[in-house]
């Protein structure tokens, strides 16, 4: 598309180039190189016409085209010449032409050929002078048939004489009704075919090119060519092109005027225009110099604006700058690039367009742009795991890690294993080494399934036996150990042997009491009784005494009676061990 028109552009540049400079063989210019150059022998013109050098002999003017017509031409004059007539026509200005003095005289030349004559050049000697000279043109000889050009009509040794209408003619005839005629130099001008101007610098602008315009004013009938206008076709057009200037010129680059034939810009177009003419404005979408810039991404499909490139409303999601063009950079995205990606996984980039993370989200966060922290209980990529572990179920929401701790029987950052062997409770803080066996406790209780070590108790086998305790779950009691010792809590066994009377590892064995009473018992039992018998035996034997003395025959006082029963019967059994043989019993 772009190639294509690119192409178009070139073949109508270079159609227009030839049309304007197409060069021409040496010695000729102008359009179609129709004009002849006269240039001075040996040198040719310039494109333009212009000689380098000067012109060749008897041609004048910007363009050397203006020819002197009288150059070399045959002369004569009145018969009683003293010079010859034709030395006025030499191109020599030191040689004139002098006719006999005294009497009135005259010049003329022949053209050898009809022209429209209008300019002339006329130069005497210094002595002589210009003023009542008379200037004669005609198709013929004879002097009656000749018009008027000019009579002069001031001093001076030379005249630029320009006749007050074109005339017609071949001859040129000089006169002098006052004296002599002596003439150094005389020229007939005529422009070349298709110029015109006091100095033939200036080439006919008729639209039919063949016509010839009027060579003094430039007329044309048939209208002005291209690019021309005015009365004379010799005003260019400004700014304008064509057939009597009627087109506008398009937005040429930098205010250059379009070329006033063709209308075409050389130098390429304003921004903002296209074509070979610069006037079309360029189609959606382009923008600038010649229209070659795209348009960026602007919102909502909007043409940018065809100068300077610009988004009026703002771009589309994913671009940004004035013209749209630039990508949203790293970490933003959406319309002119406002907002920022959320938190996409390793820092990969969000769509520029949306802002979704195309790869997921970073651990710890979650939702459509990742943009949310994951809710407390959560953590790790999109916050699919769970706090499980921890303390009040809270944990870092990208590593996992658990801020309050482990719940009971969990340990670890994440809390994700389980408490060592021996170990228990909230970040394994608790020990429980006394299970029976070696065995591990619950490690979320503590508990110790199958009991204890052997002397310990309770359910997390923390506590040692009570004083006088042991064995399993502490439940069994000691025996009778030697006084101010206690017997082993795990085994039982007293360490240095038993009370007096007790025998067996764990002093259980007595000889009277069972293995449930103390040795503490036995003795105060076996003392008691001791006492109490000591002290009855006495107080009978006083009382026995006493009776016998004052009246032998009185017996049984009721004291006696009393404390009898309770002796009687305990006396009994202990009488065996302590007291047996001292006992009295009544
Ligand atoms: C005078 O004019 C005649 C004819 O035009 C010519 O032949 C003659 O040479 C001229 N005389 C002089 C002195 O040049
Ligand atoms: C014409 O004749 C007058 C009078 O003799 C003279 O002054 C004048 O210079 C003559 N002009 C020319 C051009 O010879
Ligand atoms: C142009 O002018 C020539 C004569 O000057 C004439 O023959 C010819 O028909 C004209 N052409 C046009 C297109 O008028
Ligand atoms: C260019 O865009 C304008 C509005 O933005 C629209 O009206 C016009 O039809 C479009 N022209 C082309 C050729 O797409
Ligand atoms: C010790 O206590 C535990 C629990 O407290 C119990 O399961 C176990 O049977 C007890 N062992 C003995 C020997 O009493």
């Amino acid at each position: 598309m772009w190639k294509s028109w690119m192409s178009i552009y070139f073949l109508n540049y270079v159609t227009y180039y030839c049309i304007i400079t197409d060069a021409c063989l040496p010695g000729y210019f102008g359009p179609n190189c129709a004009h002849l150059c006269n240039c001075r022998a040996g040198s040719t013109c310039k494109v333009t016409g212009q000689c380098k050098e000067g012109c060749k002999i008897g041609w004048s003017g910007p363009l050397c085209q203006k020819e002197n017509v009288a150059y070399n031409k045959p002369a004569y004059q009145k018969s009683d010449n003293l010079t010859s007539a034709e030395l006025a026509v030499d191109d020599d200005i030191s040689t004139c032409a002098v006719t006999l003095t005294g009497m009135p005289g005259w010049w003329s030349v022949d053209l050898g050929q009809i022209y429209m004559i209008k300019s002339m050049f006329v130069l005497t000697n210094r002595l002589m002078n210009l003023k009542g000279v008379q200037i004669y043109v005609g198709r013929e000889k004879n002097m009656f048939q000749m018009t008027l050009c000019i009579t002069l009509r001031v001093y001076g040794q030379q005249a630029s004489v320009t006749c007050d209408v074109p005339l017609i003619g071949r001859y040129v005839r000089i006169i002098n009704v006052s004296g002599p005629v002596i003439l150094c130099d005389v020229a007939v001008y005529i422009c070349s075919s298709y110029f015109f101007g006091e100095e033939c610098g200036n080439q006919c602008n008729c639209a039919n090119e063949t016509e010839m315009c009027n060579p003094y004013t430039g007329e044309c009938s048939s209208g002005c060519a291209m690019g021309w206008t005015g009365k004379y076709c010799n005003t260019e057009c400004l700014y304008r092109y064509g057939q009597d200037c009627r087109n506008r010129c398009g937005h040429c680059a930098e205010g250059v005027r379009c070329d006033t034939m063709t209308g075409f810009c050389e130098e390429g177009c304003e921004p903002g225009w296209k074509g070979i003419r610069c006037d079309q404005p360029c189609e959606n979408g382009t923008y600038g110099e010649n229209c070659l810039s795209k348009c960026g991404h602007c919102r909502q499909d909007e043409a940018c604006d065809v100068v300077s490139g610009n988004c009026r409303l703002g771009c589309e999601a994913g671009y940004m700058d004035n013209r749209c063009d630039t990508v949203c950079p790293h970490g933003t995205y959406g319309e002119d690039c406002v907002f920022e990606c959320g938190h996409c996984v390793h820092g990969t980039i969000c769509d520029k367009v949306h802002g979704f993370c195309p790869a997921g989200c970073h651990f710890g966060w979650e939702g459509v742009f990742c943009s949310q922290t994951c809710l407390p209980g959560r953590y790790g990529r999109n916050c699919h795991a769970e706090c499980t572990g921890c303390l009040e179920g809270i944990c870092h929401p990208e590593t996992g890690k658990c801020s309050k701790g482990c719940t009971s029987g969990r340990s670890g950052p994440s809390c994700d294993d389980g408490c060592q062997s021996g170990r228990f409770g909230i970040n394994c803080e608790g020990t429980c080494e006394r299970c029976k066996d070696g065995e591990a406790c619950d490690p979320v209780t503590g508990i110790c399934q199958a009991g204890c070590l052997l002397g310990f108790s309770g359910s997390h086998c923390l506590t040692g036996c009570d004083q006088g305790l042991y064995g399993p779950n502490c439940t069994k009691k000691c025996g009778f150990c030697k006084k101010g010792t206690v017997c082993d809590s795990a085994t039982g066994l007293c360490p240095d042997g038993c009370v007096e009377g007790y025998n067996g590892d764990r002093c259980m064995q007595g000889h009277v009491f069972n293995d449930d009473s103390g040795p503490q018992v036995k003795i105060f039992l076996g003392v008691t009784i001791g006492v109490v018998g000591t002290m009855m035996t006495i107080v009978i034997t006083c009382l026995v005494l006493i009776w016998q003395r004052e009246k032998l025959p009185k017996k049984n006082p009721p004291k006696q009676h009393k404390t009898s029963t309770p002796v009687k019967e305990t006396s009994r059994s202990i009488g065996d061990t302590e007291f047996g043989d001292d006992v009295v019993v009544v």
